[in-house]
């Protein structure tokens, strides 16, 4: 396990064949996402073709649950059996259930996918976000949930294209291009790291025997005027990212990320009122003949 590997904003998990360490950094930034897309998952769990409501509907890598919650909500007569490698985000997952009084649908399962084979039942939905791309052995996941779904279900694969932004074009002031350039410095890891990230699941799960039955796309532009979680989560990001990226960086830059992280800095993050998340999400809906 690679426990020094960059990782940031809303992707940071340590990706493929061994399981997530536990890692509240991650966590943190996980809640905060689903807080600010809220909204956005709701409408793609609105927007999935399901033929009836499902009874059993399995998360893969389900994190802190920001799926998990989505789904009991949209469907709430279903229960929900959430798959994560990393045990504090499932213990996290437990948490907010008993808080939401949903203990009883929710059974959680903690699993590498690459190596074990979790006992799943017979879903009807099965539903993975900002997952699939850490996996090693990719056909074998694709494979697996095809085999595990009940006939006429529904595989819904959430993918992002890249790292959210926060910084409009030409900021900041004194070193316009910083968070490109952060990103840039990580580009190569994440390319080795997660090659699928990005990709076009369309013909993978074609591949692997599923019929798409759609296929979405939606844009984030969530205004940091819309709430205080816009700011904790741009400085939850660039935290990551300095650690991350700090290697890659120029001292000008190094410095300029130092202030951003700064709460005592007039020039901090928190104090910017130009912030806002920007970032896209994909939605692929594959059914099982
Ligand atoms: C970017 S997070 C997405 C979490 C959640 N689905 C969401 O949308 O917020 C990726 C998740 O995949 C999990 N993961 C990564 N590799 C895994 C593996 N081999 N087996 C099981 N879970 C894995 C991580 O622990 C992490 O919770």
């Amino acid at each position: 396990m690679n426990h020094t590997a960059p990782h940031a904003a809303h992707d940071g998990a340590h990706p493929a064949s061994h399981p997530a360490p536990d890692d509240d950094g991650q966590a943190e930034i996980l809640d905060l996402d689903a807080e600010v897309l809220a909204e956005h998952i709701a409408s793609i769990t609105a927007w999935l073709p399901v033929e009836r409501e499902p009874c059993h509907i399995v998360d893969l890598g389900c994190g802190t649950g920001a799926g998990t919650f989505a789904l009991l909500a949209r469907f709430p007569g279903a229960r929900v059996t959430a798959v994560d490698a990393s045990e504090s985000h499932l213990r996290r997952l437990r948490e907010k259930a008993a808080a939401l009084g949903v203990s009883d649908r929710v059974r959680t399962v903690p699993a590498d996918l690459d190596v074990d084979r979790p006992e799943l039942g017979r879903p009807e939905l099965v539903w993975a976000s900002a997952s699939l791309h850490h996996l090693a052995d990719l056909d074998r996941t694709l494979r697996r949930v095809h085999d595990v779904l009940a006939p006429g279900g529904l595989f819904a694969v959430v993918e992002l294209a890249g790292f959210p932004r926060f910084l409009p074009a030409g900021a900041p002031r004194e070193r316009p291009g910083l968070e490109e350039r952060c990103h840039a410095a990580l580009a190569h890891h994440h390319a080795e790291q997660a090659p699928h990230r990005g990709a076009d699941w369309g013909p993978k799960l074609t591949a692997a025997g599923f019929t798409v039955a759609g296929e979405r796309t939606i844009t984030v532009n969530v205004d940091g005027s819309r709430g205080e979680a816009v700011g904790r989560y741009a400085l939850s990001s660039f935290r990551r990212l300095r650690s991350s990226a700090a290697h890659a960086l120029a001292a000008e830059d190094l410095d300029l990320l130092d202030e951003l992280l700064d709460p005592d800095s007039p020039r901090g993050i928190l104090r910017r009122g130009d912030l806002a998340v920007r970032t896209e999400r994909t939605v692929w809906a594959a059914r099982r003949a």
